[in-house]
């Protein structure tokens, strides 16, 4: 189990779409904690090339993050009038709206990567995969984490043979990784989650969102997390691959929100034009609203606007620190240890 042999109880959460980088997750590693690679968006060979790269630039334990593709969606006609109203900001940053094909992400090519090149630990978000994937991917040696967000998805999680179990609460940056997006789900914070789950299945759990410093580790480690999971926490060291406007709105005081309306899933991010203009008529549809908007949120990003492209957040971003990424990982562990033997000796005291 690679969660006892690590030095510091902290992860490096997979952020796609940019943020993750092979450095970054060898940076964390090298640390003592554990890096995650994110496979989401890319193609099987450029996650294989990624691994490669990461296994010349460290030798320790790593992850790889899967997105587990939804049903192909039915046409919809809100899916039909959101593309017509997109063309609006495609005429405004002179771009087309992206093809919006469903598509399954790889999902195939991508496991069979994953066998060959035999990796430490594979984690999951948006679903869990069936028992047979995971008992294949145990013989290859993985440990298979799945990412849940409420009671239910863990028993199933639990039940399809996982090994540790990802919990994602409510106040977390980046997509809801929820096996079905549903509208009016009640959204569980980090530490409910983590105590309904506690009490329930016996596995091994890991804590994200919100987490940012220390003292906040030190709360989820108390409530029977083994590690925390970090992703926002990250993404302004130099090692992280996030857009230098989306790096400056992360250390700014502005409130997150949840939002569908750049990829067509639930997602947090800071508020910003895009999100206020079109949240409300964004359908249920991903992958094809995140591929419709892809042209437009790069020509935001290459402008430099950050009122049109997804600033995805937790709703900690403020403490995240613009630190080294080792750094970050040492900082955080010495903060939650000190929490930790001060909440010890404050009892002591009495
Ligand atoms: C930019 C960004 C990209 C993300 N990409 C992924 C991903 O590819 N896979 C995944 O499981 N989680 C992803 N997440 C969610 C993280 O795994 C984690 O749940 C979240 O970062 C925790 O909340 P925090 O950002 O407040 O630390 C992403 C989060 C962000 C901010």
């Amino acid at each position: 189990m690679i969660l006892s042999e690590l030095d510091h109880p902290i992860i490096q959460a997979p952020l796609a779409g940019g943020p993750s980088t092979p450095e970054l997750t060898a940076a964390v590693g090298g640390a003592g904690g554990l890096g995650f690679l994110a496979a989401g968006y890319q193609t099987a060979p450029a996650m294989r090339a990624e691994i490669r790269q990461l296994r010349q630039l460290s030798s320790a334990p790593f992850g790889v993050n899967l997105l587990v593709p939804g049903p192909a969606a039915v046409a919809d006609h809100r899916l039909t009038t959101y593309l017509e109203r997109l063309q609006v900001e495609a005429h405004r940053y002179r771009v087309e709206v992206g093809n919006a094909d469903f598509d399954d992400d790889e999902w195939g090519p991508k496991l069979t990567v994953l066998h060959r090149e035999r990796v430490p630990v594979i984690s999951f978000t948006f679903g869990c995969p069936p028992s047979e994937v995971i008992d294949s991917l145990h013989d290859t040696g993985a440990e298979v984490w799945v990412t849940v967000t409420d009671l239910a998805e863990a028993h199933a999680a639990a039940g399809a043979g996982a090994d540790v179990l990802i919990l994602q609460g409510i106040e977390a940056g980046g997509h809801r990784a929820s096996f079905v997006d549903r509208d009016r789900v009640e959204g569980l914070g980090i530490l409910v989650l983590l105590r309904l789950v506690a009490a329930e299945i016996d596995l091994p759990l890991v804590a994200a969102g919100g987490l940012a410093d220390g003292p906040a580790i030190a709360a989820v480690l108390a409530a029977g997390a083994r590690a925390a999971q970090l992703g926002t926490a990250f993404m302004r060291a130099p090692e992280a691959g996030t857009d230098p406007a989306h790096r400056e709105a992360l250390a700014e005081e502005e409130p997150t929100a949840l939002t569908r309306a750049f990829t067509g899933r639930l997602a947090r991010g800071i508020v910003n034009r895009f999100m206020l203009q079109h949240s409300d008529a964004a359908p249920i549809a991903y992958p094809q609203v995140n591929k419709a908007t892809a042209p437009i949120r790069a020509a935001a990003r290459e402008r430099g606007d950050a009122d049109g492209f997804n600033l995805w957040a937790g709703q900690a971003h403020m403490l995240a620190k613009e630190l080294p990424a080792a750094e970050i990982v040492r900082g955080l562990s010495e903060d939650a240890r000190a929490a930790l033997e001060k909440i010890s000796t404050r009892r002591a005291e009495r």
